[in-house]
């Protein structure tokens, strides 16, 4: 474990370094201060965060760590350089606003990029690789130290993008993280239930953000938590692009209007289903299912099936035949 930590202890001393690369990187070039100021960020905001950029150069980064001695392969293994098919090493991140990762040890342990280019087929965000400090699934973009921040509110907002984090943690929703692009994992779950039991999904405003809403409710659902979602009526696509629009004031109006996960689940499902008719009654029930595979606690799980029938005038027998005796895999390996 000892040797572990000590080979660990460079590859955080790089990624240390690469930020300090591109923080300094970033007030050099017009073009990135230009693009944060669209987004509304301030020289003292970008600083406060962190925040950086990646230039065109070919391997500025690559030379400038070199230089301060640490070995081309680490480098590499952090997915800070890559290699052509002519045997050079180039940057990974060009042309990138760069946003650092911490985890909640206050380490930084990958970088996300955000071209600034308008017209490109390069993807819009690149992050960096799994590596032997950094598992995606495993970390939350936007966690303070051991979670200071969410502990300080008593629950967290969880949202799907870097500029939707900072954006809201800059106008006092401190506790906003987010999972970084992929799907919420179970291993997302178990980070955040250590410093919370509540979480209010504020994912985008498009069918992808209302399906994974769905997905995260799950996990949640797991873990154990309470969760809420937030409901924009507006045309607002995401918390970023609400909050710069609207200010906190209207934000924390919508916050206060967010929805128990299991009413909007149940709207969601419903959409395209006539309950009047036991043929969608059925199918209604069927897509419950593994809302309620994942409850993991037995009193909530009661709780939502008496909501169901009230709400819905479903008889509670009926209810206790279908949903209430199925447990999900993960809940069967838990008991045991
Ligand atoms: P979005 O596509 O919602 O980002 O992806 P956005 O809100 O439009 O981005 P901006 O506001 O234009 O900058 C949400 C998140 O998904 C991940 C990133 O973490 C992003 O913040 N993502 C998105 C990627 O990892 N790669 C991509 O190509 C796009
Ligand atoms: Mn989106
Ligand atoms: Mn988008
Ligand atoms: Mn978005
Ligand atoms: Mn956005």
């Amino acid at each position: 474990i000892e040797k572990k930590k000590a080979v660990n202890k460079e590859y955080f001393e790089i990624m240390k370094e690469a930020q300090i690369f591109f923080r300094e990187n970033i007030e050099k070039y017009d073009e990135a201060l230009e693009y944060m100021k669209e987004r509304d960020f301030s020289l003292d905001e970008i600083n406060k965060f962190g925040i950086g950029f990646a230039s065109s150069s070919r391997d500025e980064l690559f030379r400038y760590l070199l230089k301060k001695d640490f070995p081309e392969q680490k480098i590499m293994e952090l997915g800070l350089v890559k290699r052509n098919e002519n045997g050079e090493i180039y940057d990974s991140f060009r042309n990138r606003i760069i946003f650092p990762i911490y985890n909640a040890d206050a380490q930084i342990v990958g970088f996300g990029g955000r071209i600034i280019e308008k017209n490109t087929n390069l993807p819009k965000y690149l992050n960096s690789p799994d590596s032997p400090i950094f598992k995606k699934g495993n970390e939350l973009f936007g966690i303070k130290y051991r979670g200071e921040n969410i502990r300080k509110k008593g629950f967290a907002m969880l949202m799907e993008g870097y500029l939707d984090v900072l954006t809201a943690q800059k106008n006092g929703f401190e506790n906003a993280v987010a999972s970084l692009g992929t799907a919420f994992t179970e291993e997302q779950g178990e980070l955040l239930k250590r410093y919370t039991d509540k979480v209010l999904i504020s994912y985008d405003n498009d069918e992808a953000g209302k399906n994974a809403i769905v997905k995260a409710g799950y996990i949640l659902k797991k873990y154990d938590f309470d969760v809420k979602c937030l409901v924009m009526d507006g045309s607002e696509k995401d918390p970023d692009e609400f909050l710069r629009k609207n200010g906190k004031r209207a934000f924390i109006e919508v916050v206060k209007k967010s929805e128990e996960i299991f009413d909007f689940l149940t709207k969601e499902v419903s959409k395209d289903l006539d309950l009047n008719n036991i043929n969608g009654e059925k199918k209604f029930i069927e897509r419950l299912k593994p809302f309620f595979s994942n409850i993991t606690n037995n009193l909530s799980k009661n709780l939502y099936l008496q909501r169901l029938s009230v709400n819905f005038g479903i008889n509670d027998f009926v209810l206790e035949e279908s949903l209430k005796n199925i447990s999900g895999e993960t809940s069967q390996r838990k008991k045991r």
